[in-house]
């Protein structure tokens, strides 16, 4: 049972124009872990999707008039009950997403910074003078919210890809409503109640959750009231969603799949990079966009670093979330561990060769073993796909520029890691690579004050940073004539 300091964390449904909605519709929320019963919510569906975009537009036409201070402070409130309600708030995130208690707790401090940072920001919306090419005219270039935003976010971080979302849109001055995953809609309310604590004006912040995901989705991509639409999650999806927003052109951003490269180069420190690629490759049991996807290892200290590898991968504790030594919790259902196996099948009948794990994991159905595959070439299932579990294919390389042309080879481009200490190559390697984010003797990237983004299919758009508010503002150019007297 999930004990909370303040159980009203808890809400019963989706939470539409500062109003929770109840219905005789349930939707079960689970605990990945053991499959336990955490709470049962209000099933939405269509017509309360209409209802959030009904209400998001009303509300904008009165918040996109507060000043950026007044957005600002309410922000800043948010962030602080947040902060306040971070453990119970991390409790919920274990419970129904799995991951452990401490890496669940990081993730409420990760999303939390994007509204601090955006609150900040709130207050940096330029805009521009032009010198005008004639003496009776000038330019002027101001910015302006995009309007109503609908935004669906994925289960491996149920509250931060939200947040990371909601920040830059309230901050900009647009309205927001997202549909979370159906695994995890208990942080997304989370949030919403604490939204409603801080202030947040009814209309400004909605939550809609249900199982129909593809009513749902078909609604916020094209009602003519959403003016922008923004998504987390695979690549294949990502298409279709961009495809339906096509029939009102809707402005869209698109953080989609990754399958990030992680060379370790001859002139690496070993050491450090064996605990770059743990942390870059076990982070929430490997199903982030931007966990490694495959290890390439210069053929010299290819022994070297699979040693050294092996050995501390050994150390990582598999269990429940909630116990205080386990590193790598549940995968998000026994479909996902499935997938993984059937990837890691497929390889060895291709010639791959399990030298840790390759099974699923005695702690429960949804468990799968940290895994480390050697003798992998870039074209095998383990490699070429996005393999979203706790696995580590390794290929060994022989020179920079094979091993750039191997990065590359593949449709995505979001996240790539390299250990180097040679400058040159440093430099030469960072700029070869076509990915929007490159961690160079650092295998976690993933900040407020950065900007998260992919090129090529993992998506386009910015999240967080400086620029993450372009996303969600237009550009309107005043021509200003008839100067001359
Ligand atoms: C993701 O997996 O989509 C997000 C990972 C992150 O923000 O670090």
């Amino acid at each position: 049972m999930l004990v909370l300091n303040d159980s009203s964390l808890l809400r019963p449904g989706s939470y539409i124009d500062g109003q929770w909605q109840t219905n005789n519709q349930h939707l079960a929320v689970r605990n990945p872990a053991n499959g336990e019963l955490l709470h049962t919510i209000a099933n939405s569906n269509g017509i309360e999707t209409e209802q959030a975009v009904v209400a998001a537009r009303k509300a904008f036409t009165s918040w996109k008039k507060t000043t950026a201070n007044e957005r600002a402070s309410i922000m800043r409130r948010w962030f602080n009950l947040i902060m306040e309600h971070q453990q119970d708030l991390a409790k919920i995130l274990t419970a129904e997403q799995g991951k452990p208690l401490a890496e669940a707790s990081g993730e409420i401090g990760y999303g939390a910074a994007f509204i601090e940072w955006f609150a900040e920001e709130a207050k940096r919306v330029y805009g521009d003078t032009i010198p005008a090419p004639s003496g009776d005219k000038r330019i002027v270039v101001i910015k302006q919210p995009v309007g109503v935003v609908a935004a669906i976010t994925p289960w491996n971080f149920p509250n931060a890809m939200i947040a990371r979302k909601a920040a830059a849109a309230l901050a900009a001055g647009c309205t927001f409503i997202v549909r979370p995953a159906t695994q995890t809609p208990l942080s997304a309310l989370a949030l919403a109640e604490l939204a409603q604590r801080a202030g947040v004006p009814a209309g400004v912040f909605n939550v809609v959750v249900g199982d129909n995901a593809r009513a749902m989705g078909q609604i916020l991509t094209s009602h003519p009231d959403v003016d922008k639409f923004t998504f987390t999650g695979s690549t294949g999806v990502g298409k279709s969603l961009i495809a339906q927003c096509a029939t009102t052109v809707k402005k869209v951003s698109m953080e989609l799949g990754g399958n990030a490269p992680f060379i370790v180069f001859d002139d690496a420190d070993v050491d450090a990079a064996v605990a770059g690629a743990i942390a870059s490759k076990y982070r929430n049991a490997g199903q982030t966009c931007v966990c490694t996807n495959r290890i390439f290892v210069q053929q010299d200290i290819k022994d070297e670093f699979t040693e050294k590898f092996v050995s501390a991968v050994k150390q990582l504790q598999v269990g429940d979330g909630f116990d205080e030594n386990v590193v790598i919790g549940p995968m998000i259902s026994t479909q996902a561990v499935r997938d993984v196996q059937n990837l890691v099948q497929e390889s060895i009948s291709q010639g791959a060769v399990v030298a840790l794990g390759g099974d699923s994991h005695s702690a429960g159905d949804c468990f799968y073993q940290p895994t480390i595959m050697t003798n992998v070439s870039n074209d095998m299932a383990i490699a070429a796909n996005e393999i979203f579990g706790p696995v580590s294919p390794i290929i060994a390389f022989d020179n920079e520029d094979e091993v750039i042309g191997l990065a590359n080879d593949t449709e995505y481009g979001l996240a790539a890691y390299f250990y180097a200490r040679d400058i040159g190559r440093i430099w030469r390697v960072a700029e070869g690579l076509e990915y929007g984010m490159v961690g160079i003797n650092e295998g976690i990237i993933s900040n407020a004050a950065a900007p998260f983004g992919g090129m090529k299919q993992s998506g386009n758009g910015r999240e967080g940073s400086k620029y993450g508010l372009d996303d969600y503002l237009e550009i309107k150019y005043l021509c200003m004539g008839g100067l001359d007297k």
